[in-house]
């Protein structure tokens, strides 16, 4: 497995293999980054993995400084699964000027939801994701559901500028009691930990309750951010809506069974997690 900080090493390594299958991350790997590395290995070429913390898609007075930086043993976990490359530039490498080009995703999606609370969050997503895309270059780029919006945004963005480039999505990894594996799950302190899994458990609530048949979605929505608020958590949203735009639906959606998904964001402590589940 190689380990390159520079494009020029990237270039290198990767010059004369076939498109390679790509995985950005911010290291800190967890199972759920692994099983995307194991689903790109399945797609053929070379994987590559990145691992890059982008100040980008930071706030001010989010947790950039303290996101937690692991590479050494992200690397070894990479090894483990079969990954062939792994690209971790710094920061001067990826953005020697202050990067003042950057790529605006489509409104409609990006400044809803996660874009609703963390404003411009997405813009940097998409400014980082086109960036490392002219880096690598790959065939094929896999990304997981866990980050729901970002995996549709990531998508529309690679349609709409005709990228090369087919999009893979990896199911949501989750420990045995249903939290979603995250970097951050590391800030929580035990009791909190604990406490995590009710928020995918309420999104099961509400998933339960549409199968059963209850059509006021607004109800179920409210009975979840109740039982979260009671929890001691502070949710930002928490929200079904159709999988093909991330609009409400309408209620001629439900009879004609559109998709639908759910989707949560909520603070525990300190720590901001989301989450989602399709139906
Ligand atoms: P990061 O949070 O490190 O996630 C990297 C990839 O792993 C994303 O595609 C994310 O959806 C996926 N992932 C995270 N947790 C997962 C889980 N439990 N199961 C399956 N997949 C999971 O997302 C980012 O980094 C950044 O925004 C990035 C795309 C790298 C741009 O900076």
């Amino acid at each position: 497995m190689h380990v390159v900080h520079t494009i020029a090493a990237l270039r290198e390594v990767l010059a004369g293999t076939p498109g390679a299958s790509f995985v950005p991350t911010m290291g800190n790997l967890h199972d759920g980054h692994l099983a995307l590395v194991r689903l790109a290995k399945r797609q053929g070429g070379p994987v590559v993995v990145s691992v890059f913390v982008n100040r980008l898609q930071f706030a001010p007075h989010e947790d950039f400084e303290r996101y937690p930086r692991t590479l050494e043993r992200d690397c070894e976990l990479l090894r483990q699964v079969g990954c062939n490359v792994v690209f971790a530039p710094d920061e001067r490498e990826l953005y020697p000027t202050p990067q003042r080009y950057t790529m605006q995703p489509d409104p409609d999606l990006a400044d809803i939801l996660e874009g609703q609370f963390r404003p411009g969050f997405f813009t940097g997503v998409c400014t980082v994701v086109a960036k490392l895309f002219q880096c690598v270059q790959p065939r094929v780029a896999v990304f997981g559901k866990k980050d729901y919006q970002q995996l549709m945004i990531v998508r529309r963005m690679v349609e709409q500028f005709a990228m090369p480039i087919t999009i893979v999505a990896g199911e949501t990894e989750r420990s045995h009691n249903g939290l979603a594996l995250s970097s951050r799950n590391a800030y929580l302190s035990s009791d909190e930990q604990a406490r995590a899994v009710q928020l995918s458990a309420c999104l099961r609530e509400v998933r339960a309750g549409l199968a059963a048949g209850v059509v006021a979605i607004d109800a179920l929505e409210a009975q979840a951010l109740q039982r979260l608020r009671q929890g001691g958590w502070l949710p930002d949203y928490l929200t079904v809506r159709r999988q093909h735009d991330l609009l409400p639906p309408l209620a001629g959606d439900l009879g004609a069974s559109v998709p639908l998904v759910v989707l949560a964001a909520a603070r525990l402590g300190q720590t901001r997690l989301i989450d989602n589940l399709e139906f």
